[in-house]
């Protein structure tokens, strides 16, 4: 007899496949919480938070979840200390390099929002290569926001928007909500129907403010790096346990 491996590899027969999120958006907090209450530096939860990543990442393509974005770095995490700051850096780009195989093996489609240009020249290249390589994988979107912040992708939207009409190109009239959604970084990906964050911070922290408008919000208590697929489910049995109105009655 084969013994039953011992994660949830099939959807759980209590979630129903036809309302499930198509895309789910993470703010992954908590790692240096989880760290600390260790008595370990900080970066070790960053590293731990990216076992929790891939293994959410693979858990969302098994059950069929179409699209999943997370929050790696947003443009204020640039005031933590220098060391942290390399730290993330230098691990963003070495996680790209050894799992790029894995991700073409898979199938995952790996793209990057943000302000890229101020990145180090390096990680750039991975970045580059990564989005290349996958470009036409489908199994799942995976979408990193890093170097990422919503106010500042809401501006240069308004700017993109604003220079098309001054060359001409574009009547003000013409400007509505499905025109602006096309300026953002995320227009290829639609709206997170999900939003989960770990650490019970009831905040939303400049992540994808205009993409958010409708999404379901779940907050756990749970740190990054305990963010299992359990947990996940739990999520997910929330979720769909809300009543999606959009507005209406
Ligand atoms: C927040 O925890 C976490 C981050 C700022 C970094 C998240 C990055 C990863 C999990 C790595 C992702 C890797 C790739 C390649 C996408 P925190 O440091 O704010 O924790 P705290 O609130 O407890 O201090």
């Amino acid at each position: 007899m084969s013994a039953k491996p011992m994660t949830l590899q099939e959807l759980p027969a209590d979630l129903d496949r036809e309302r499930l999120p198509r895309h789910v958006a993470a703010i992954m907090d908590g790692n240096g919480r989880w760290a600390k209450g260790r008595g370990l530096p900080r970066i070790v939860g960053h590293q731990r938070g990216v076992d929790t990543l891939k293994e959410l990442l693979r858990c969302c393509k098994d059950w069929g979840i179409a699209a999943l974005t997370v929050y790696a770095f947003s443009t204020e995490n640039w005031g933590r200390p220098l060391d942290e700051v390399n730290f993330l850096m230098m691990l963003f780009e070495r996680v790209l390099r050894q799992q790029l195989d894995e991700l073409i093996a898979e199938e995952v489609k790996i793209r990057f929002v943000g302000n890229l240009a101020s990145l180090p020249e390096s990680l750039q290249q991975e970045i580059e290569r990564s989005m290349e390589i996958t470009r036409h994988n489908t199994s799942i979107q995976f979408t990193v926001a890093t170097n990422y912040g919503g106010r500042q992708e809401i501006v240069d939207a308004c700017r993109n928007i604003a220079q098309q009409v001054k060359e001409g190109k574009l009547d003000p009239e013409a400007i509505d909500t499905n025109l602006f959604d096309r300026h953002l970084y995320t227009s290829d990906i639609g709206d997170p129907d999900l939003l989960v964050r770990t650490s019970g911070e009831m905040r939303v922290s400049n992540f994808l403010l205009w993409q958010i408008a409708y999404s379901e919000i779940y907050v756990t208590p749970t740190l990054w790096p305990d963010f299992d697929r359990a947990e996940f489910h739990r999520a997910l049995c929330a979720y769909q346990q809300r009543n999606r109105r959009f507005g209406k009655v």
